[in-house]
């Protein structure tokens, strides 16, 4: 074996092979074994135990006595390629403006396109590689990014190619989004069909002639783009075999949901207004529900009804929505905290939402999310703490001692 991993207090988030998404009340429970051993070969998970069946040797161990060993986050939706920072926004929402009025003042996501069509792509790739670093450190084994702060076609093919080279060039398993529909850029103030169209005819054929994008979001939402509009964007993404994952009811019932389902988006997200509707049309659907709470914090926005989802059936996932405007934390230890506290969600809930479930909304449930023989080895070593309800409950503390991705441990940098 490459390395073995011994003494671990609790090895939690066991899943069988072929296990997908967990829904509804079988959120609640999580499998582990105390005192158990796990070793990694050949970068991926090979077997694991109690302690007391461990016959494994290895040159490489770790003693992880008081500590639990968990998946590595997946933390589903981002926008972590950005330039510069908006604090003045931050303090203008203090001061009483909403989000929506900054953007309507040309602030907002319009404020981050212009620091972006600024900056080349080697400076975006630097800035875009300490957040990297830090959320690695913080415990994230994968996440997907967004392009959407370009608004230009050379700007957002500029954003892809740098989540491409950080695909190449970092640990993380990184999945790609192309979102053109996150706001409509100045230029076309007065011509949203117009920037739609340049979507549709210039930038889709762009982006997928080179390769660069996994998936296709739009911000459809109270005013961002209408459902007729996503509509379109997603038939043409479809035929450039392009899934969706939707920015959907953050800022109202925005039809944003029954849109995501009727394209069989992999996620819908953000979701603050979700009603009964919206929660049935799910049920009929492969479609993964993700909560951000940390924008929802952020933003001071009212709660996703996490409790009714999950209570009605749903699997629901959690991620970070790291960006400058609305979430500028990609720690996921701290969103669990906030599932918790602020969405009602359980410990174990928590758990299955930033593992399995989020690994599901960016279509690795197979490669990642569990503890699973044959699953890659992206793993979470903790400090020594008594169990694995304190994860959520020490909120910022740091509990992340160390933190191994394909088998191998990630120096601190
Ligand atoms: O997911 N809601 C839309 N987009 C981002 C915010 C982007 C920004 O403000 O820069 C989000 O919250
Ligand atoms: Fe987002």
């Amino acid at each position: 074996m490459d390395l073995l991993i011994k003494n671990i207090r609790q090895l939690i988030q066991i899943m069988e092979p072929g296990n997908l998404c967990v829904a509804g009340n079988k959120m609640s429970h999580l499998n582990l074994i105390e005192n158990a051993w796990l070793a990694i070969k050949d970068g991926l998970i090979a077997d694991y135990g109690p302690m007391d069946s461990c016959r494994v040797k290895s040159e490489s161990e770790i003693d992880a006595s008081g500590k639990i060993v968990m998946p590595a986050f997946c933390d589903s939706h981002t926008h972590l390629v950005y330039a510069g920072s908006r604090e003045q926004e931050f303090v203008d929402r203090i001061r009483g403006l909403s989000y929506e009025e900054i953007a309507q003042r040309g602030g907002g996501i319009n404020n981050s396109a212009i620091r972006l069509r600024q900056a080349s792509e080697d400076e975006l790739y630097q800035e875009a590689l300490v957040r990297i670093n830090e959320i690695v450190s913080q415990g994230t084994g994968a996440v997907e990014i967004k392009s959407g702060y370009g608004l230009d076609t050379e700007s957002e093919l500029k954003m892809l190619r740098v989540i491409r080279r950080l695909k190449e060039t970092t640990p993380l398993t990184i999945r790609s989004t192309f979102l053109g529909a996150h706001a409509v850029p100045p230029e076309f103030a007065n011509n949203q069909d117009g920037y739609v169209n340049l979507i549709l005819h210039d930038m889709i054929p762009k982006v997928a002639a080179e390769n660069l994008a996994d998936f296709v979001d739009v911000f459809c939402d109270r005013g961002f783009f209408t459902v007729d509009h996503t509509a379109r964007i997603l038939e043409t993404a479809a035929r450039y075999g392009l899934r969706p994952k939707i920015h959907a009811n953050e800022l109202d019932f925005s039809g944003g949901i029954q849109a995501g389902i009727k394209f069989n988006a992999l996620s819908v997200d953000h979701l603050e207004y979700t009603g009964e509707e919206e929660i049935r049309a799910l049920l009929g659907s492969r479609t993964m529900p993700t909560l951000l709470p940390g924008a929802a914090l952020f933003l001071g926005l009212i709660w996703p009804p996490a409790r009714n989802m999950i209570d009605a059936g749903l699997p629901v996932a959690l991620a970070s929505d790291f960006n400058p405007g609305s979430s500028p934390t990609g720690n996921m230890m701290l969103i669990l905290a906030l599932g918790c506290i602020c969405l009602k969600m359980l410990p174990e809930e928590v758990i299955h939402a930033s593992t399995i479930n989020s690994a599901c909304a960016m279509g690795l449930e197979n490669q990642l999310g569990s503890i699973t023989t044959g699953k890659k080895a992206n793993l979470i070593i903790t400090r020594p703490i008594p169990g694995y309800g304190y994860l959520p409950y020490a909120f910022g503390s740091n509990l992340v001692d160390a933190v191994i991705l394909n088998g191998q441990i990630i120096e601190n940098k």
